[in-house]
């Protein structure tokens, strides 16, 4: 895989106008943008259309979680938008994964559209090892992540996001035709702001990672074009 075909900008601007200036500044220069809530909160499917149109693969991060035949119903809308890849809570258990890949897999089919990439949120990594009894898991963090992305790569999910720092035991259990992806990338040279289980861009891809969410160590870059330079230049030090 080319190095910049690793990189998702991730998109973190309130309003299209700003996503707009970020397509035309990045657009041929990394291979993926990521929409998240706020952004398509503030500006809906056109934002998606806007990205994939200007030819550049949309990985829209709203994180599904309902009731199956909810999740199946908007991963179908997903589908229409053309986003290449979009998350799904893997909490919301077997049944609920398996609608949202049929989801994916009839309406692509029924439209003559190519099959989105479902990728599975674990354990949102703003809950720690204490919070969990609390929403009712009596185990170790590890072994609940591990049980979710066994359970979600049993049934064919397309990939798994996780920390970098849970690379080591997620690697193993996710089949090479997955992704994993992670976020909390941080280049030497730039600032840790608020990600504290951080990895280089270069040692989250010698530890397994297959694509990473970059955004303010890029759009908080003095010359956002050079930081992408940078990171690409990393990637194949160590990719080879
Ligand atoms: O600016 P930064 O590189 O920290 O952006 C990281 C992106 O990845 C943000 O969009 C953030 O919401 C997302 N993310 C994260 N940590 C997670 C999951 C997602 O930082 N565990």
């Amino acid at each position: 895989m080319a190095a910049k075909d690793r990189i998702i900008f991730a998109l973190d601007v309130g309003d299209l106008a700003s996503a707009r200036k970020w397509v035309d500044t990045l657009g041929t220069s990394v291979g993926w943008f990521k929409v998240g809530l706020e952004l398509f909160c503030a500006a809906g499917p056109e934002v998606v259309e806007l990205v994939t149109s200007s030819g550049i693969r949309c990985f829209l991060d709203l994180k599904f979680h309902d009731i199956p035949n909810t999740v199946s119903g908007a991963v179908k809308s997903a589908v229409r938008l053309k986003a290449q890849m979009m998350t799904i809570h893997l909490s919301g258990g077997a049944r609920m994964i398996q609608a949202a890949l049929r989801g994916a897999d009839e309406e692509s089919a029924r439209l003559g559209l190519p099959k989105p990439r479902l990728i599975g949120v674990s354990v949102l990594t703003s809950l720690g090892e204490d919070d969990l009894p609390s929403v009712g898991v009596d185990k170790p963090l590890e072994d609940h992540v591990s049980g979710l992305v066994s359970l979600a790569c049993g049934q064919g999910i397309g990939g798994i996001v996780c920390s970098p720092a849970d690379l080591p035991f997620v690697r193993p259990l996710v089949p090479r035709g997955a992704v994993i992806i992670t976020p909390g990338i941080r280049p030497q040279w730039s600032e840790t702001g608020d990600q504290k289980r951080i990895a280089t861009p270069s040692s989250a891809i010698a530890a397994g990672a297959d694509l990473m969410v970059i955004g303010r160590p890029i759009s908080h870059a003095p010359d956002p074009l050079d930081a992408v330079k940078r990171i690409v230049e990393e990637i194949e030090a160590v990719q080879g």
